[in-house]
């Protein structure tokens, strides 16, 4: 949030990041510029930075403030931004992430920088000034020229006081114009109540905001004309950037949600480098068994990574129920990894499960979206999986994001064990880097997948069926359409159907059958036969170059044709949106189901 105009700019921003409160956070902090530059910042809600504030006020018309959702070095004024460089002349505040971080810190402790925090923001703010010459819009453009990775950032100087100067790469962000002042935003609800003429930045763009205005102009310095986009959303549309749900801004997240989980990370061939991993190559040499335990949609994750470790690997995994887990007195050697996916990290059956690790002498390794949260601290290693705050109870983005981890975290360790080659390290790594592209194609179908739902909404039980991969998936259709339409599902292996369901399948039952595993394809097609014949309904989930698959099912949701390794990621997002489109229809309330919580820190 940022703001330069002839009002006192500080309660200004406060307000502006009190507007974003609901989007959590975990510390908060504000620059004032009246000629020099004074930072105030606090760890934890932002009425701790009231309380600074009220102590000592901070007077001047120009301004940056910023909520912070950790990713470098966990919650703590410290770390909170505005970040500054030694002098305090520059001050930075940034969202997302950096990915050659170490890179820049190296260079520049080498030459005698020190820091004050383990943010990549601060390097950002030690950049800026390094670079400056006298104009500070070039210095910005020096300094994101070093700088990779997918973000938005914003700086203000003591140099040159009449302006703030911001960049988009990915990270949203917003001008807000008003009368003879300007606002900065990375939303347009946090300013809403001041004006509805908005200029939206896109990607590799540079923004340079002073009262009068605000100039666009690319990353190079070529002017842009853009025009003022005029918003009439109210304010509770605003907050769900004009979504109706959470939970469908939360589906339309997940591409930029998998650039941010592979930033930094994976490298075109295949290697993968995950910052907080720090077991090393024996250590996985000599691993025996892996463990994967979780709850809800995040054991779902967990049923790709038994999966793809067992296939990938070729060593025994297994995903429990971190409940059942916790009280089954399992058998866990010292050379076992004991892998604990929570999104909240707060989760007290998965807490209880992974504590067993360090009991049977085994590491654990956490995959979670928050960092700092009980799960990390309690971690050997950690993968954060950068999805960014999630509002909507049902999951959906997030999920996605762990299932990204593990695939990063399967290349890296079979890179280790010798049983990815480079060719295979390569497809999948294309096919990883391709994924953004292949949802944004699967999310334009929508309309198709709004049709299905017209078609079950008044279903009593709908049937999700699916093998191997698609099976994983299954499950995770299945729960996000009874959390959140209340209607009753099931999933089940496919070839389990015969064993007994099959009883329940009369005329019109809908059945959605996941058909993306080639391997399995004819064994999942004779299921649906199965279900045909007793006059079942049947929705399948398939790949675009699939012709046969009309013969069988009764509608067809399409994904891009891809490896069948990564097939989940895609082929969830219908599943996603057709929970989403039932519970529409059905008229209920979608980001908070009744009887349910985000985060299950009872047991
Ligand atoms: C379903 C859902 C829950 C959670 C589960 C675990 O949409 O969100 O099933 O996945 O309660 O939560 P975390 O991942 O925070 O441990």
């Amino acid at each position: 949030m940022g703001y330069v105009g002839p009002q006192e700019a500080a309660p200004i921003i406060m307000d502006g990041l009190k507007r974003l409160e609901y989007r959590g956070y975990d510390s908060a902090g504000i620059a004032i510029s009246d000629g020099s530059i004074r930072v105030s910042k606090a760890e934890g809600k932002i009425v701790n930075l009231e309380v600074l504030l009220e102590a000592e006020p901070l007077a001047g018309h120009i301004g940056i403030g910023h909520t912070r959702w950790a990713t470098h070095g966990p919650p703590s004024d410290a770390n909170a931004h505005p970040h500054s460089d030694p002098s305090g002349e520059f001050v930075v505040v940034h969202n997302g992430i950096i990915e050659n971080f170490q890179d820049i810190k190296d260079e520049l402790a080498a030459h005698g920088s020190e820091f004050t925090s383990e943010t990549d923001t601060e390097l950002l703010a030690h950049l800026v000034a390094r670079e400056y010459d006298g104009d500070l819009a070039d210095a910005v453009r020096k300094t994101v020229a070093l700088s990779e990775g997918a973000y938005a950032m914003v700086v203000m100087s003591s140099r040159e006081p009449e302006k703030i100067i911001a960049v988009r790469k990915i990270s949203p962000l917003v001008i807000g114009l008003g009368e003879g002042e300007t606002f900065l935003a990375s939303d347009i609800p946090a300013v809403l109540h001041h004006t509805r003429d908005f200029l939206i930045i896109e990607d590799d763009e540079m923004v340079i905001v002073t009262a009068e205005g605000a100039s666009v102009e690319t990353i190079d310095g070529e002017p842009i004309d853009r025009e003022i986009t005029h918003i009439d959303w109210d304010a509770e549309q605003a907050e769900k950037g004009g979504y109706e749900h959470f939970m469908l801004k939360e589906i339309y997240e997940q591409p930029e949600v998998i650039t941010e989980t592979l930033a930094g990370r994976l490298s075109e061939d295949g290697t993968v480098w995950l910052e907080d991993v720090v077991f090393d190559d024996a250590y996985i040499a000599e691993l025996e068994r892996v463990w994967i335990t979780a709850c809800g949609t995040a054991y779902h994750a967990g049923l790709i990574g038994q999966e793809i470790f067992r296939r990938i690997l070729r060593i025994p995994a297994n995903v429990e129920y971190a409940h059942e887990l916790r009280y089954a007195d399992p058998i866990i050697g010292p050379r076992e990894l004991l892998i604990a996916i929570s999104q909240s990290g707060e989760t007290a059956d998965t807490l209880a499960a992974a504590r067993i690790a360090p009991d049977h002498g085994s590491r654990m390794l956490s995959v979670t979206n928050v960092v700092g949260s009980t799960l990390s601290r309690y971690a050997d290693d950690i993968l954060y999986t950068r999805a960014g705050p999630e509002i909507s109870v049902a999951s959906t983005k997030a999920y996605m994001a762990m299932l990204i981890a593990q695939y990063l975290l399967v290349l890296r360790l079979g890179a280790a064990r010798g049983t990815v080659d480079e060719a295979r390290a390569r497809a999948v790594a294309h096919g990883l880097h391709s994924m953004p592209a292949a949802i944004e194609e699967v999310l334009r179908r929508e309309d198709e997948v709004v049709a299905a739902a017209e078609r079950i909404v008044d279903a009593d039980d709908v049937y999700f069926i699916g093998r191997g991969l698609d099976y994983a998936i299954a499950m995770e259709g299945s729960l996000k359409l009874k959390e959140i339409s209340y209607l009753h599902s099931e999933a089940m292996p496919a070839g389990e159907l015969k064993h007994g369901t099959l009883a329940l399948i009369t005329e019109g039952v809908p059945v959605v059958a996941i058909i993306t595993q080639r391997s399995v394809y004819g064994k999942t097609i004779s299921a649906i036969q199965e279900v045909k014949a007793r006059g079942g309904y049947v929705i399948a989930v398939a790949y675009d170059t699939d012709t046969e698959i009309e013969r069988h099912a009764d509608m067809v949701l399409r994904i891009p044709d891809m490896d069948d390794l990564l097939a989940p990621v895609a082929a969830v997002v219908p599943l996603q949106l057709l929970a989403y489109h039932v519970a529409r229809l059905r008229g209920h309330d979608i980001d908070q189901p009744r009887n349910l919580a985000k985060s299950v820190t009872v047991e």
